[in-house]
């Protein structure tokens, strides 16, 4: 059993969860005002069962012991993990399971620890070294800088690193893998040659990759290590280690993209600077990040506004940050824009053609006043999106309210979004009210969208062979979430229907309606429509779940009529002759598609499909004896 299974088996989701909120009895269920965000009627479940809670309110999210305090102590899942390991008194450490990787990966980060060093040694001390060490002068680096960031100079030959890092006892494997070595033709050779090193260390401080900077014009400007065990360039921040407890402190993180800014921001000061290393953020990157500040300053080149890797990079940021999403379309197609009051997401502007490492040299202040003075996102966005446009076309003007209005929606607190409206109108140089009144206009179109139609028309998919039990139960499921715990024994093969097992595989997996009908295939929305539309009969909580109930009772009987219809036509099969394995693969693939859909088999359909196949000659023998060879076969 995993260290999570067996943390699950002893800890209770109820006791857990009321450590935090004030839980009510609900049926079989609890529940209480959400957490998660602001309430007035109980609209988050608990569900002993299943050990999982869910928020049917406005934020809608759900899961298990792991992410509630994951949420609730904004924590990560390792810490999570911790937490309620000591919780329910299982000791972490003595788990063998991670030690066989922890050591591998540990010799990695060793043989990259031990280049760190041989690399800043030369740096500092080798006649060879010289022109690098006045390339950095010229560039503002201090020793101090130097020494802190554990800068380094690879020497011009092809296996210096490969001898002295064999001398301190790694083996070529551990050299290659770690990304120092490069094999061709079976030799290996020095990856990097003649450059400027700088290390590349996770959160803990640890060496896992290299970034070599050419002396020179020579392309790559930069030389990465390779992916690794303990390297993923998208993955890590330059410089975290050195910077987070300064974002801790000031409560923000500035994101540049280079080393030589990360450098030159830290020789003056500016701690809580880090670097994506030239690539758009990821997520891995911000969840990083987000533990320990929620507010983000990203300088840009200044004629990043509207460049695509901008838009991507406002996208992924607000994204990984909160659950809000909304598809905004842009010029450059659709992007998920995502945004929550916690998050602070600012962008910095910089001077035409200048790095963050130019203005810092430069000048302190204007870096300082930069920063001040860095953009909320949304002004930004307004702003790229309005530049790209025409606002004298009154065709542009109304693709700018299109694309900014659904953006604005999703801010929660309501004298912000005043103001942004405020803003968009005196952008598009329209109205106010005419703002207010298409925002009302999309929000009703959005209800009438969503509330189901008193006369739905029959989708295509259904109209052939309709199944009123297994629909009137998905419909149950869609339109009361809170039956979900009712339905709980349902599987995907009580539906007979293709469209209705498909809704309801899309709905067991997600947590809202609108999460499933992304989820479903388009083809599929239709039906979808068509079952949110049924007409249900008002009734009770109470009268709700007995209903389900006999359409459960319905369904199950159904299943099981269809399980024996189908052996009995397998049996059927075999006993009119068809080859032994021809009937075993039948037999092989009903058994995993009944298995798939955890259904049971007829003992006689096991039995065949188990010995016909895992012996092809018993099987014929098998098949003979069932099926005794006709005399024209003779
Ligand atoms: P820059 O070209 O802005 O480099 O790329 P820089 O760090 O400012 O260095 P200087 O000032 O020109 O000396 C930004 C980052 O993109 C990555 C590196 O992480 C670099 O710091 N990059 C760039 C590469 O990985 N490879 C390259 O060839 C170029
Ligand atoms: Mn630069």
């Amino acid at each position: 059993m995993s260290v999570v299974d067996e943390i699950k088996q002893k800890l209770d989701i109820v006791d857990i969860v009321s450590q935090h909120v004030r839980l009510m009895k609900s049926g079989q269920n609890f529940k209480g005002l959400c957490p998660f965000h602001a309430e007035k009627d109980a609209s988050f479940y608990v569900y002993p069962q299943q050990q999982s809670w869910h928020c049917f309110g406005s934020c809608g999210t759900g899961g298990d012991i792991f992410t509630f305090i994951m949420k609730k102590e904004g924590v990560d899942f390792a810490e999570a993990l911790r937490r309620l390991s000591e919780t329910a008194g299982i000791a972490l450490e003595t788990r063998r399971q991670g030690e066989e990787e922890d050591k591998e990966t540990d010799k990695l980060r060793e043989v990259n620890a031990a280049a760190a060093l041989y690399f800043h040694h030369l740096l500092v001390n080798a006649p060879e070294a010289a022109a690098a060490r006045a390339y950095l002068g010229k560039r503002g680096a201090t020793k101090e800088g130097i020494e802190d960031f554990q800068l380094g100079f690879s020497p011009d030959s092809w296996d210096s690193v490969i001898r002295y890092l064999a001398d301190k006892g790694f083996s070529e494997a551990e050299i290659t893998q770690a990304g120092l070595a490069i094999e061709k033709d079976g030799r290996r050779y020095d990856r990097f040659r003649s450059r400027l090193m700088f290390p590349i260390r996770d959160a803990r401080g640890r060496a896992i990759g290299f970034g070599g900077r050419a002396l020179d014009d020579a392309i790559p400007k930069y030389l990465n290590s390779p992916q690794s065990p303990v390297f993923a360039k998208g993955e890590v921040l330059y410089g975290l280690d050195r910077a987070a407890a300064s974002i801790r402190k000031e409560n923000m993180a500035i994101i540049v993209e280079g080393y030589m800014d990360v450098l030159a921001a830290h020789q003056h000061g500016f701690k809580n600077v880090i670097a994506s290393m030239g690539t758009s953020l990821s997520e891995k990157q911000l969840d990083a990040l987000k533990r320990l500040s929620k507010r983000l300053a990203l300088a840009l080149d200044s004629d990043a506004a509207g460049n695509a890797a901008t838009i991507r990079g406002i996208e992924v940021a607000t994204q990984a940050l909160d659950r809000k999403v909304v598809p905004v379309p842009t010029w450059q197609g659709l992007v998920r824009y995502n945004y929550s009051l916690d998050a602070d997401i600012r962008i910095i502007t910089l001077p035409p053609g200048k790095d963050p490492d130019e203005v810092i040299n430069e000048s302190e202040a204007t870096w300082t006043a930069l920063v001040d003075g860095a953009t909320p996102v949304v002004d930004y966005l307004m702003g790229a999106i309005a530049s790209a446009l025409d606002m004298g076309d009154p065709r542009d003007k109304s693709a700018a309210v299109d694309r900014l209005l659904p953006i604005l929606a999703e801010i929660q607190d309501p004298v912000q979004q005043a103001h942004y409206l405020q803003k968009l109108a005196r952008i598009v140089r329209v109205d106010e009210r005419v703002l207010q009144e298409t925002r009302s206009r999309k929000q009703a179109a959005g209800r009438r969208k969503r509330d189901p139609s008193p006369l739905p028309l029959p989708s295509p998919l259904v109209a052939a062979r309709s199944q009123p039990i297994e629909e009137y139960c998905l419909a149950l499921l869609l339109r009361h979430s809170e039956l979900a715990a009712k339905a709980s024994e349902l599987t995907e093969g009580h539906f007979d229907h293709p469209a209705n097992r498909e809704v309801f595989c899309a709905w067991r997996q997600s947590l809202s309606v609108e999460a499933l009908r992304s989820s479903l295939a388009e083809a599929l929305h239709p039906h979808l429509d068509h079952l949110i539309g049924l007409p249900l009969p008002p009734c009770s909580e109470g009268e709700r779940e007995a209903a389900l109930a006999d359409r459960l009772r319905h369904l199950e009987k159904h299943r099981l009529q269809r399980l024996k219809a189908r052996d009995e036509l397998f049996l059927a099969d075999v006993l009119a002759g068809r080859s032994a394995s021809e009937v075993s693969r039948a037999a092989l693939t009903m058994w995993r598609s009944g298995e798939a859909h955890g259904e049971e088999i007829a003992e006689e359909t096991r039995y065949v499909a188990e010995h016909l196949l895992r012996d092809e000659e018993t099987g014929r023998a098998l098949g003979k004896a069932v099926n005794p060879p006709k005399p024209e076969q003779k």
